[in-house]
């Protein structure tokens, strides 16, 4: 099974592509609603959050990780590689974005969006500019984009608002790409696409991460016989809300049934 986690509802977006690209794989998500965000949280307790979620993961028999998260991708990848990369391959949604952007980019004046957290560790500017040096990189945190996500206010004239508001700054440096530097901005794409112009190309990481997860399962068939092919997916929140159940099935657009981890992320 790929075991994919979350802080919350976002990494559903990831679910969503690989349930629609690689449907014939098990899945078991992980969100931890209980404590999310984690944008505003420090990298220890990121870290610790990171690791809890893994295990709870492994302990249900994942033999593929995905941090589905750019915070927890930003702060606990490196970690959680040393502490679980000889039994299990951990994937993150960063350098899959990074790539995918580099690709698409022309001018190479990319703009990136995403929480406090991933936009001071400034990930996304140290890879793109590492494998592409002449890179000019703009990042703008949006910390109230999440909770609107949750609330699934998507539509919501606020919702137009705020987007307007902090995508002004990237519409005076002529960016031509923008990358969705969280999980949680796939289900914005369309207004984002909106307020930053036609011409400025999206980057989304749920894309890129899943292309990256099925060359590495064609590439590795000793994983691929590991990994369930029911089709049989299983949700697992450390809270559960009936507003996540809503917000949820509207990302995945159909039904799921939402079980508790029973306190033990
Ligand atoms: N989905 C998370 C991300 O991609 C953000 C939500 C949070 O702050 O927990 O960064």
């Amino acid at each position: 099974m790929i075991g994919i986690f979350d802080s919350g509802i976002g990494g559903l977006t990831v679910v969503k592509s690989i349930i629609d690209h690689l449907p014939e794989y098990d899945i078991t998500y992980f969100g931890d609603t209980a404590r999310t965000p984690y944008g505003t949280k420090s990298c220890n307790t990121i870290l610790k959050y990171a690791s809890e979620n893994t295990q709870f993961l492994l302990d249900h028999g994942a033999k593929i990780i995905v941090i589905a998260c750019n915070t927890a991708s930003s702060i606990a990848t490196k970690y959680l590689r040393q502490k679980y990369n000889n039994i299990i391959p951990v994937f993150e949604v960063i350098s899959p974005a990074v790539k995918l952007c580099l690709k698409t980019s022309t001018k190479n004046r990319i703009g990136v969006i995403g929480t406090r957290a991933t936009i001071n560790s400034n990930i996304y500017e140290k890879k793109i500019v590492e494998k592409q040096p002449s890179a000019k990189v703009f990042s703008v945190p949006c910390p109230l984009l999440v909770p609107l996500v949750e609330e699934g206010w998507e539509k919501k004239p606020e919702t137009k608002m705020i987007l307007k508001k902090y995508l002004h700054p990237l519409k005076t440096k002529q960016i031509d790409s923008l990358i969705l530097g969280c999980t949680h901005y796939p289900v914005l794409k369309q207004i984002i696409q909106e307020k930053i112009g036609k011409r400025v190309k999206i980057i989304d990481s749920s894309i890129a991460v899943t292309k990256e997860i099925s060359e590495y399962i064609c590439q590795n068939p000793h994983i691929c016989k590991s990994l369930g092919k029911n089709n049989k997916s299983h949700f697992f929140v450390s809270d559960i809300t009936d507003q996540f159940k809503k917000t949820a099935e509207s990302i995945l657009k159909k039904n799921i049934d939402l079980k508790s981890s029973g306190g033990t992320s």
